[in-house]
């Protein structure tokens, strides 16, 4: 007989708009939670598996229609959900995304114009699914600018986008924030990094580890 730690699988994402420290963020949570004992792996979109990670090359460096732009991230969705977060749900997993859904509904269907779409593929893909938890890391636009262009990085065609596409991403995030208050937490990314950090794991705390306590499980 052996003692084992179980605690249910969960996906956990980390959205927002560019700029807003999501990636560092996501590290720190990442880590935080295995201190803490859980079973966490992390992942990405667009990417989050082999076949997505080529597809991702392919969608952030082309130039396509935005019918194709929008397929394409459903295809890596569905690819993702099917060989990564499904099973790793199953197996007790705890998975850390840096971008989801809400990224879609913002970008593709508030940025581009083309919510009905976007909520025809989502209702495609993810059949009811939706994150467990969202951590919406929200920056103002100024910000956000501020701190793209101090990256000594080649910007994405996401990032050089007009400030109207842009204005309209942010828009989107906050409706969807506003329409999923069970899921979304909003944490203020314009703070210095060590704030937003603490943020998180006060979050961590205070509302991941009550609802999903580790039970100690005999086998
Ligand atoms: P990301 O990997 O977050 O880029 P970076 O690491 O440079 O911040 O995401 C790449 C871009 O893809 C980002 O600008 C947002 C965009 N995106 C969408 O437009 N729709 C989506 O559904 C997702 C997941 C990302």
């Amino acid at each position: 007989m052996s003692i084992k730690y179980k605690h249910l699988g969960k996906l956990i994402t980390c959205d927002g708009p560019d700029g807003g420290g999501k990636s560092t963020q996501l590290k720190i949570l990442a880590e935080y939670l295995k201190a803490k004992g859980y079973d966490v792996i992390t992942s990405r979109e667009p990417g989050g598996t082999p076949l997505g990670e080529e597809l991702r090359k392919i969608l952030l460096g082309s130039v396509m229609s935005i019918d194709t732009e929008i397929m394409l991230f459903a295809a890596i969705r569905a690819e993702h959900m099917a060989a990564l977060i499904k099973p790793a749900i199953v197996s007790g997993k705890i998975i850390v995304c840096d971008r989801f859904s809400d990224s879609t509904f913002a970008y593709q269907g508030c940025g581009r114009g083309r919510e009905r779409d976007v909520e025809l593929l989502e209702e495609f893909v993810l059949d009811g699914f939706e994150p467990h938890y969202t951590l919406f890391f929200d920056v103002t636009l100024e910000e956000s600018n501020k701190r793209i262009s101090s990256r000594n990085v080649t910007r994405d065609r996401f990032e050089k986008e007009q400030i109207e596409f842009k204005k309209r991403v942010y828009h989107g995030y906050l409706l969807r924030y506003l329409e999923n208050p069970h899921r979304m937490h909003r944490i203020d990314a314009n703070k210095p990094l060590e704030d937003v950090s603490t943020d998180v794991k006060e979050w961590v705390d205070n509302v991941f580890i009550p609802g999903n306590p580790i039970e100690q499980v005999t086998e």
